[in-house]
């Protein structure tokens, strides 16, 4: 990479929020490079890719959050589209979530968002569901995107084409402060175990499940989810099935993506586990009995960036000129169309912008201080 460009915007982690914010700085006529350790452990080539505000029944914040990036989903992937020349694999398909009780269903979070189902509805929309789910609601808003086979491939070749600078395989090991701690830059140790300092006066850290690896004040910790994939006959599923603790993600081609488990004891353990596997598989036979027939294609797993609340950092961080972008949980596909755009304004150059200071400021990395950060699911 070419010398020390203080103008440059430095990405620091090239998963999906990262590329995501790169493409949106780049857009803006920004100067960005960014830094990536390892690509394929980025949880954007892990996550099934949905779309899922209200299939997730989020509330409050994040919900609102989640409602507005799914707004921005379109324009975002006609532009990466655009961009790029590829394909992203969007998919408004709906998502139906299945209860065991109209008691249930009804008490949903975000069953007023959502369609009612009985059981004849189920059955119309999921045909083959195991018959102990009476009710569901649909959600026609929610949707996915094949992140995994073409989001992320196009978002990379859109950021190209744009001009941003990619350095693989280097680590970010630290960060270069100045002596009134604002950053100056960062320590970098390269594929070839070269170190240098890379100057820099803006950063944006998205380094996922890693985050606080770079800094410890950051409440961010793995958890650690394993999936697999089937080959279905083409046409059998039109919509994503969310059931409680399992779900299927029907791509195009009749790939059916399956999810997850979420073990927060697991830490950075890598692996696929015999229990995790176990768990999927009954999962999937509770929801789609049929399903379990169908021939599995890849196993993987990866790391959820989460945080105490489940919500994401966003923003300004305990380092002046160093902005977040992590901590997006179980919803990072679906929060990466707002997270750019948020991050994009913030970084423009001139006054702050009002609004984008607004949206940022529930997502603040430091509203934890002084609660307990559910001891229960940090990690040590
Ligand atoms: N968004 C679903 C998951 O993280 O498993």
């Amino acid at each position: 990479m070419g010398g020390d460009d203080q103008a440059a915007i430095l990405v620091l982690g090239g998963g999906l929020m990262g590329l995501a914010v790169a493409h949106a700085l780049a857009r803006r006529g920004r100067t960005v490079q960014v830094l990536s350790r390892r690509r394929s452990e980025a949880a954007g080539f892990v996550a099934a890719g949905m779309l899922a505000p209200h299939a997730e029944g989020l509330q409050g914040p994040l919900l609102a959050l989640g409602q507005r990036s799914l707004a921005l989903v379109p324009d975002w992937v006609a532009a990466i589209e655009a961009d790029s020349g590829l394909p992203c694999g969007l998919r408004p398909c709906g998502i139906v979530v299945p209860f065991a009780t109209i008691a249930d269903r009804d008490g949903f979070a975000t069953a007023a968002f959502g369609e009612p189902l009985d059981r004849r509805g189920l059955e119309r929309e999921l045909p083959g569901l195991a018959p102990r789910w009476t009710a569901g609601l649909l959600f026609r808003q929610d949707g996915q995107i094949d992140n995994r086979r073409r989001l992320m491939r196009a978002l990379e070749r859109a950021c190209s084409r744009l001009g941003v600078g990619f350095v693989e395989g280097a680590e970010v090991e630290g960060l270069d402060r100045a002596g009134d701690g604002t950053l100056q830059g960062v320590r970098l140790r390269t594929a070839v175990g070269e170190r240098h300092t890379l100057g820099a006066r803006q950063a944006v850290l998205a380094c996922g499940a890693w985050s606080a690896r770079l800094l410890p004040e950051l409440p961010v910790f793995p958890v650690k989810g394993q999936m697999l994939s089937l080959q279905a006959p083409r046409q059998a599923l039109g919509r994503v099935v969310f059931g409680p603790g399992t779900y299927l993600v029907p791509r195009e081609d009749g790939l059916v993506v399956v999810g997850a488990t979420s073990e927060p004891e697991a830490g950075f353990s890598e692996g696929l586990t015999p229990a995790g596997q176990r768990q999927l598989q009954a999962g999937l036979s509770d929801l789609l009995p049929e399903a379990a027939g169908w021939p599995p294609m890849e196993r993987w797993w990866g790391f959820r960036p989460c945080t105490p609340d489940e919500a994401p950092l966003l923003g300004a961080s305990p380092v002046p000129g160093l902005w977040l972008a992590t901590g997006h949980h179980r919803n990072g596909v679906l929060l990466a169309a707002i997270t750019a755009e948020l991050l994009g304004a913030s970084l423009a150059p001139g006054t702050p912008d009002p609004a984008a200071a607004a949206a940022l400021a529930p997502f603040r990395w430091d509203r934890f201080r002084g609660q307990d950060p559910q001891p229960s699911l940090r990690q040590p």
